[in-house]
């Protein structure tokens, strides 16, 4: 077998990336790991950037987002003693899309099927060779046998527990790790949202986060200890705590009711230096990962790939390979702004097992000063909604 690019992964970032290639005519094979009915049950959030909605319909895979997805023109902050809200709209002109990860990555698949993409899922033991030389190959085994694909480039979405990642030598990799002290266990329940828009809720106890999927299925969060198992936490426990957790008007209005899935998520940011190797090409996840607070993770996938999809174009159409040889360079630029918005959102919101009393005061005069300038809230306004690609 023969194509232009391999993508390895087909989650978001492959899955865009490869119906991006074929409707410009480069041709690609995905190999998943996983059956496409794991792959779209998976729970994940769904906040999306301007840049995301753009470049989804850009793939013609934005119409159900357009038809079932929800505009939200700010946020609302709870802390002890005040809430407040961010416009922003008022604040920087934009918006973002409340349309869940899972939807997105069921569109992407549709989408796939109807140009007649090359997807293989349960695709195992996929392994990459000679990524810098130019002629790179990837191997896997399906249905017992073994195959080999050449290639022109391969692009590396197979996410943090990928192999693509590894197959840059380590000693040529920079690896930036920090692991947070704490998890978010979350609940989706059909019940109606507390609040038409998010709200992010600093609390002496821990953070605690109101979102939803629609207007009958809600998402919410509390921090919990890294180390928690969600079989500790009965519903009802749950909804005890994040009743303490939210501001007071939510806490009396939430309508509780069985959870429908719960799971305890770890927190951690990480890059890794450099996104590309000869001619293979990370993108997402198998690049970096942030805390899901600033809920940057689908969002950071898609500008990897709209990025890596211009390169690829200049390279094919008019022979250009100067933004292929840039594209780590102009990725990481983007990812490590988005990686610097997650990690202080998530220092500003969360308990710290080891907070003093300073750090307590900072994260206070942090909020306060969130609260009362309109300056503060445009910075996070833009950041929220996607900074430029
Ligand atoms: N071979 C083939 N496929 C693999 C391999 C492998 N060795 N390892 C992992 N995969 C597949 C996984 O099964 C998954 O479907 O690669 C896909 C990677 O998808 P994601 O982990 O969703 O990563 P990405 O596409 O970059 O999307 C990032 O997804 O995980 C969330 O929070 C993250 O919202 C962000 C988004
Ligand atoms: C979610 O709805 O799952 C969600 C929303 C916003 C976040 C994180 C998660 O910052």
């Amino acid at each position: 077998m023969r194509t232009n690019v391999v993508i390895v992964g087909g989650g978001p970032a492959g899955l865009l990336l490869s119906q991006l290639l074929n409707r410009d005519g480069i041709e690609t094979v995905v190999l998943e790991r996983r059956s496409a009915a794991y792959v779209c049950a998976r729970i994940r959030a769904g906040v999306l950037e301007a840049g995301t909605q753009e470049t989804l319909r850009l793939a013609g895979a934005g119409a159900r987002m357009e038809r079932e997805g929800h505009v939200h023109h700010g946020c609302a902050f709870g802390l002890a003693k005040r809430q407040f809200r961010i416009d922003f709209q008022e604040r920087c002109g934009k918006s973002v899309m409340v349309y869940g990860q899972t939807e997105v990555t069921k569109d992407l698949y549709d989408a796939q099927a109807a140009i007649g993409a090359t997807v293989i899922d349960e695709a195992e033991n996929v392994a990459l060779y000679d990524v810098t030389t130019e002629t790179p190959f990837v191997t896997f085994r399906k249905g017992g046998q073994e195959h080999r694909i050449d290639c022109d480039y391969i692009a590396g979405c197979d996410g943090f527990h990928g192999v693509s990642r590894l197959s840059i030598p380590a000693q040529k990799r920079t690896e930036y790790e920090r692991v947070y002290p704490f998890g978010w266990l979350g609940i989706l329940s059909e019940t109606p949202p507390v609040s038409h828009e998010l709200i992010y809720a600093n609390h002496e106890r821990g953070f605690a986060l109101a979102s939803m999927r629609n207007p009958h299925l809600s998402r919410y969060y509390i921090q919990v200890s890294a180390d928690e198992s969600h079989h500790a936490w009965s519903d009802d426990a749950f909804w005890d705590e994040l009743r303490h957790r939210l501001p007071h008007e939510a806490a009396e209005s939430i309508v509780t009711g069985p959870s429908i899935e719960k799971s305890v998520a770890p927190l951690r940011s990480f890059v890794c230096e450099p996104m590309q190797w000869g001619r293979l090409y990370l993108c997402g996840d198998a690049a970096h990962i942030v805390p899901p607070t600033g809920a940057k993770g689908l969002n950071l996938a898609v500008s990897d790939v709209y990025y890596l999809w211009q390169a690829m174009l200049a390279r094919y159409k008019e022979g250009d390979l100067a933004a292929l040889d840039h594209y780590g360079h102009h990725a990481l630029s983007r990812v490590w702004k988005s990686v610097r918005f997650s990690w202080w959102l998530t220092t500003m919101l969360h308990r710290f097992p080891d907070q003093t009393a300073f750090d307590q005061r900072i994260q206070e005069a942090d909020l306060e000063h969130l609260a009362d300038s309109p300056l503060a809230q445009a910075a996070l306004a833009e950041a929220y909604t996607g900074v430029p690609y």
